[in-house]
């Protein structure tokens, strides 16, 4: 285990990270708003294995929550964030408050466009100019060399690559797989508001994805197989599926036709949960990603 340090303030990670660069060592940022679970640990683990500096940042993020979203309930225990990170092999925790964050008089917004209107955008008007914003800031703050972000979260991913490509920011992005439960539920913080009968249904989202995905790679009709999959989750006890989509990966412009590699994104909402998920679809015969 390492000794996890803490810091709070701007002048402090500045001062971790200079001395890191000093040394020669590469510094690597893995952004959080706590809660962490296995996933969180997993892109600390790539972090780890590119980077001589480890700094996860936890920061609750009021800008991405819009109104009537779940801000003040979002899980909060640092001390056991702390432990965990420190088990993962964590070098540095940033926990700035947030006024350090969003001093008085702060003004300014980061907004990606096109990318961020469909789909979580859509449905949370607001929530990724609140992502660009503070990806920028902690960018901006703890000036690492690399950052590593879940696939999960795949439009998430997207927009942060177009921010940093759009911006020539110096920072280069690393993507981590998703971490799954052994019945396939994608780990999130939120899953913790699921109750055990939830819980139980909830691992029927995967399942249609999976097949979905399958039945797309072997040909099947691309609206049908969607429609089918939105079907089968309803059918499973969610309340309603807010999109299932396949698209361009990188761009989010739904296909037409699957003639190269998709991503089948899709969200959920399960009581007053709701759910992302997101799987790579490839048309059967296609060579593996090199
Ligand atoms: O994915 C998250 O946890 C958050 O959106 C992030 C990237 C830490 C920004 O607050």
């Amino acid at each position: 285990m390492t000794t996890l340090a803490i810091v709070r303030d701007v002048a402090g990670v500045r001062a971790h990270v200079a001395a890191a660069r000093a040394d020669g060592r590469r510094v690597a940022l893995v952004p959080t708003m706590g809660a962490l679970h296995e996933g969180h640990l997993s892109l600390v683990a790539i972090a780890r294995a590119h980077a001589e500096l480890v700094v996860a940042s936890l920061f609750v993020n009021p800008a991405q929550f819009g109104p009537g979203e779940d801000f003040a309930r979002y899980p909060r225990d640092e001390a056991r964030d702390r432990r965990l990170l420190a088990e993962a092999g964590c070098d540095l925790l940033f926990a700035p408050a947030t006024e350090t964050v969003y001093p008085p008089g702060f003004a300014t917004r980061v907004s990606v466009s096109g990318l961020t209107e469909g789909f979580e955008g859509a449905v949370r008007p607001g929530h990724f100019d609140g992502v660009a914003t503070i990806v920028a800031k902690l960018f901006g703050m703890v000036q690492p060399d690399l950052a590593v972000f879940g696939e999960k979260d795949w439009q998430q991913l997207a927009v942060i690559r177009r921010l940093v490509a759009d911006l020539d920011l110096p920072v280069a992005i690393l993507p981590g797989p998703t971490c799954r439960d052994s019945d396939g539920l994608a780990l999130s913080s939120r899953n913790a508001y699921l109750s055990p009968q939830e819980r139980a249904i909830a691992a029927a989202f995967p399942r249609a994805l999976h097949q979905a995905a399958a039945a797309l790679a072997a040909g099947a009709a691309i609206d049908a197989t969607l429609a089918e999959a939105g079907s089968r989750i309803c059918a499973a006890g969610f309340a309603a599926v807010d999109y299932v989509a396949l698209v361009d990966p990188d761009t989010l412009v739904p296909l037409a036709t699957l003639d190269r590699p998709g991503r089948l994104i899709a969200a959920a909402r399960l009581g007053t949960t709701r759910l992302l998920d997101n799987l790579e679809v490839r048309p059967d015969g296609l060579a593996p990603a090199a």
